[in-house]
């Protein structure tokens, strides 16, 4: 078993490079199934999720090959069959991509019903309707979804919730439906523009990413290409937070500053001074922040996916902060973690009250999925003395080199590893 073990208590310094964006990969991966061709992908983070992919990528007949830690080449024109095996497709959420992408292009997907963060219900009923409307079946056999359609055609679909899944899945299964479909009530995160954008540069006729309607007229002429991965702004964001937890001075780079204007006014808000140029942001750390309060939303709204980063900040920040789930029923397990740390921390439900404590304390503490350990790493940081923190592929599923990223800004963060037998020993 892996585990972080953390000297906090060091400020952060000096500047970081950002990785590929995560969720885009996790989406554009599958999507280059509607190539049938040959397809270079750059700056693709090197993290567990896309290793998984890759696999199930060959698992339906595509070959991948490296051409460099970030450049994949992938040739999906012997893609062979529609089946992603069940112990591979368990192992992600994003896996559900397939879905979209096999139905596309060769009228039947298969995938088994996928894993993920445990972030309370996670229903997919968003994708079906949009396969649903275009024309396809769906049942659920043994574990697997499988949809199945003799002909997509395009529709009107209007979401009933806002779901970044849902808009990326029903994007690929309509850029090859014969005819014009309008998604309404879409999702608008960078990462969704970012398929959009790798679609028509296949060849789609995809419109309106980033807004409210999204507009496809379907076509079949789809090739390969070569395109470059979106910074990530969660993980930029991630180090935005450290460099202002930890009273540090980080530049970051590699990064779309427009993506990252919750969390920049926030950072501001609360004290820390933010400055923006081309493709960095610079977060210079003050030494007391002032409470504020969050309420995570969909894009552009503050992201869910930076609301444990900032929760594990506002423990020492002065006053009483208040944080809203807008999106997951089940986000904040990293609070109990926080508090075997010292923090001040009411859960009820989708919010959590944070009464400012003076400092946190270093202790054993555990990953509970991939934000919390992100936040129980900047915790770690901040307090003074030696944490542990177990669970930590979770971490590893989302962030590139973040163990070598956080000792090149001077922090002190060690991956060990704890023999099965010394911890049978301990307990
Ligand atoms: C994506 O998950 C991200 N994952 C999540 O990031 C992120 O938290 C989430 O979007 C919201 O931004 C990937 O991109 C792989 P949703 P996704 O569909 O697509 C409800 C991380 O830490 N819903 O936008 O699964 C759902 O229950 C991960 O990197 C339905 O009701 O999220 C939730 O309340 C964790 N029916 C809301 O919509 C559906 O069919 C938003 O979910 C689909 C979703």
């Amino acid at each position: 078993m892996e585990k972080y073990i953390v000297n906090g208590g060091k400020p952060l310094r000096g500047e970081v490079v950002i990785s590929g964006a995560k969720n885009a990969a996790v989406a554009i991966l599958p999507a280059t199934v509607l190539a049938g061709d040959v397809c270079v992908l750059e700056n693709v983070p090197d993290i567990s999720d896309i290793h998984y992919e890759i696999e199930m990528l060959k698992s339906i007949g595509a070959s991948v090959e490296r051409l460099g830690r970030t450049r994949l080449r992938i040739d999906t024109s012997t893609v062979n069959s529609a089946v992603i095996p069940h112990e591979l497709g368990v192992k992600m959420r994003a896996s559900y991509y397939f879905l979209g992408s096999l139905l596309s292009r060769f009228g039947e997907g298969n995938v088994p019903m996928p894993g993920g963060c445990d972030l309370g219900a996670r229903p997919i009923d968003q994708h079906l309707k949009a396969f649903n409307a275009l024309g396809a079946s769906d049942e659920l056999d043994y574990a697997m979804i499988c949809v199945k359609a003799e002909h997509l055609r395009g529709e009107h679909i209007f979401f009933d919730t806002v779901s970044v899944g849902a808009t990326i899945n029903a994007m690929l299964a309509a850029s090859m439906a014969e005819g014009t479909t309008i998604l309404e009530n879409v999702a608008k995160e960078p990462h969704v523009v970012d398929v959009a954008n790798f679609l028509n540069t296949m060849g789609a006729d995809v419109r309106g990413a980033g807004t409210d309607v999204i507009k496809i007229r379907g076509t079949r002429n789809m090739h390969g290409c070569t395109y470059t991965i979106v910074p990530d702004q969660i993980e930029a964001g991630t180090f935005m937070v450290a460099a202002a937890a930890t009273k540090g001075d980080i530049w970051i780079r590699n990064v779309e500053p427009k993506h990252l204007e919750s969390i920049t006014s926030k950072l501001r808000v609360v004290g820390a001074t933010v400055t923006e140029s081309d493709d960095s942001v610079h977060v210079v750390g003050a030494d007391r922040y002032t409470s504020t309060n969050i309420k995570t939303m969909p894009h552009p709204g503050f992201p869910t996916d930076l609301q444990p980063v900032m929760g594990a900040l506002l423990c020492t920040a002065e006053g009483t902060s208040i944080i809203t789930e807008g999106i997951w029923d089940s986000r904040f397990k990293y609070c109990d973690e926080l508090i075997k740390m010292g923090a001040s921390i009411q859960v009820n439900g989708r919010v959590a009250v944070f009464e400012g404590v003076e400092k946190l304390r270093p202790a054993p503490v555990k990953a509970t999925d991939l934000r919390a350990g992100a936040a129980l790493v900047i915790a770690a940081l901040m307090a003074e003395g030696q944490s542990e923190i177990a669970e930590i592929q979770h971490v590893e599923r989302g962030y590139v080199d973040i163990v070598k990223k956080i000792r090149a800004l001077g922090g002190d963060i060690t991956k060990v590893e704890i023999p099965e037998d010394a911890l049978r020993k301990a307990y």
